[in-house]
């Protein structure tokens, strides 16, 4: 009797067990759940409804991360218009605070962006998975703290703010399991777009105005959200989470230095820093807080500089086969050696960041590789520009030989921590190694889905790469911008003047941009 009892308890555990692991969560939004809270922003204070911690799928597999923050100015309940928007009028900012493609959490009304990647002093690359070497940038990201944080600036403006956290690279369960390979970050973050929108009826804001916002690796999630809107390819991961019923796509997308087009980016990285034989091993070393010399120079050993060259030689190739037009419709393209009037319109994107730099009454008269004329921007020495600008990364920057970049982590899978995504890499890799899957990689490439049958690609875009981000190649940006272009796209494309790797830095600009285009929709 006894040893029966002890039977049928320990089945009731597991069943308790296997229940808790399985969970299933509400999609249902309670509108009664909410704290306020208060924030001030240009010296004046500010009342919110904060909905927090709200699990976003019917079956999440890591509740740490697929949860998501609401945040509506407490205003809109009281009938008061904002910015001439209502509790329904109003456009939804839908911020990410990813990073290096790790894990983040969704972002608080006052702690900004709460990435571990993020966070100063700890050291971004450091938490990585065993035997990755950081290669991250200790450089600022994310709001510039002196204007306000993105989120108080869209609330005192009169947006809903919604900030979903998402799985990343390095998560796994407590059996060992990754659980945030590709694309699951990206998945997360479109669950949470089909919550917000199969709850339409009760969490304020216009759905159809969703504006994602996201720097970096961030940034290139916001993009991916932007192009690849409903696909099919990803409903089977949505579906396996329990992601509300709904559309996915958005409305428009911000996006701050996007580290994106992974499976051409070291090509792009070689076709702009070959010949720049030295890099900064401060910032390939980082960051776990008890690093080196802040400063310290290495040099690309002859095999580097070799496997250099031939990705410089793989870039034309790739590049005009995109078939590229420039506004006058002429196509643009690359020589073998990389040049041509593709490069030519690289350099114009550079010249008017100096231009409006000027315009805003910065003196640029000391920076010798511009070229001024009447003090306006003529052009500039490019091989001069990119030496001033220094290389972050060895080659392939991205694809690393060794797996040791963040992007091979990215394209591990459940059992395998990191992968190759490139023939390139996997033909002249260092370790033993796999290839990623050809539908993941295809996945997180926005390229692939921008105006393509099966997606609904966002309409506005707002695209901003800083001057002397060494991160990615400048031609991965103008590509992106241009593709979207000549994909009827609306898009505001521009280098800024002297930013590294950093984001929401020009928040004033950014909101104008937003408020123009929703004004102009809700006319
Ligand atoms: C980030 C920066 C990188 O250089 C990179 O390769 C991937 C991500 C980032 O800051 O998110």
């Amino acid at each position: 009797m006894r040893r029966f009892s002890l039977f049928v308890l320990l089945i009731c555990a597991m069943q308790i067990g296997i229940l808790a692991q399985s969970r299933s969560y509400s999609l249902k939004f309670d509108e009664s759940k909410y704290t306020i809270q208060t924030f001030t922003f240009e010296g004046k204070d500010y009342k919110v409804r904060s909905f927090e911690n709200i699990i976003y799928v019917a079956n999440p597999i890591d509740t740490a991360y697929q949860k998501m923050n609401i945040y509506v100015p407490e205003d809109f309940y009281h009938d008061k218009l904002i910015n001439g928007f209502t509790r329904e009028t109003a456009a939804i900012f839908f911020p990410n605070a990813v990073g290096g493609y790790m894990p983040a959490q969704p972002m608080t009304l006052n702690g900004g962006r709460g990435n571990i990647f993020g966070q100063r002093g700890r050291g971004p690359g450091g938490q990585g998975p065993t035997g990755e070497r950081p290669r991250m940038p200790q450089q600022p990201r994310g709001a510039d703290m002196q204007q306000g944080s993105a989120i108080h600036y869209a609330l005192a403006h009169g947006y809903i703010v919604a900030s979903a956290g998402a799985r990343g690279r390095s998560l796994q369960n407590s059996e060992g399991v990754y659980t945030g390979k590709a694309p699951a970050g990206l998945v997360d973050l479109k669950a949470a777009i089909c919550y917000l929108r199969y709850n339409n009826r009760h969490i304020p804001g216009n759905k159809d105005h969703i504006i994602s916002n996201g720097t970096s690796a961030g940034g290139a999630m916001s993009m991916l959200l932007g192009a690849t809107g409903n696909s099919s390819d990803y409903k089977p991961y949505l579906q396996e989470l329990g992601a509300a019923d709904a559309d996915d796509n958005i409305y428009a997308v911000s996006a701050y230095c996007p580290i994106t087009d992974l499976d051409h980016a070291d090509c792009a990285y070689e076709w702009q820093f070959n010949g720049v034989n030295t890099f900064n091993a401060a910032m390939m070393e980082m960051l776990d807080g008890n690093s080196g010399p802040a400063e310290m120079t290495n040099q690309l050993t002859e095999y580097q500089q070799e496997i250099s060259a031939q990705l410089k030689s793989l870039f034309p190739v790739y590049l005009n086969s995109l078939d590229l037009r420039d506004e006058h419709g002429r196509q643009l393209t690359l020589d073998t050696q990389g040049n041509g009037n593709f490069k030519d319109y690289v350099i114009q994107q550079v010249v008017a960041a100096a231009q409006t730099a000027i315009n805003q009454g910065k003196d640029l008269s000391k920076t010798p590789w511009l070229v001024l004329k009447g003090g306006r921007a003529m052009d500039i020495d490019f091989d001069a520009y990119v030496r001033a600008m220094g290389r972050m990364k060895t080659p392939p920057a991205f694809d690393a030989l060794d797996l040791a970049a963040p992007e091979n982590h990215l394209f591990g899978t459940s059992s395998i921590n990191a992968q190759h995504f490139t023939k390139f890499s996997l033909d002249h890799t260092a370790v033993k190694s796999s290839m990623a899957a050809w539908d993941i990689i295809k996945m997180m490439n926005p390229l692939y889905y921008i105006g393509v049958d099966g997606s609904d690609t966002a309409h506005y875009w707002h695209i901003r790469y800083g001057t002397i981000d060494n991160n990615t190649s400048l031609a991965v940006e103008v590509i992106l911008a241009t593709r979207l272009r000549n994909r009827g796209r609306e898009v505001d494309f521009a280098l800024a003047w002297d930013r590294p790797h950093m984001g929401d830095y020009d928040l004033k600009e950014l909101f104008k941009w937003m408020d123009d285009m929703v004004k102009r929709q809700n006319q």
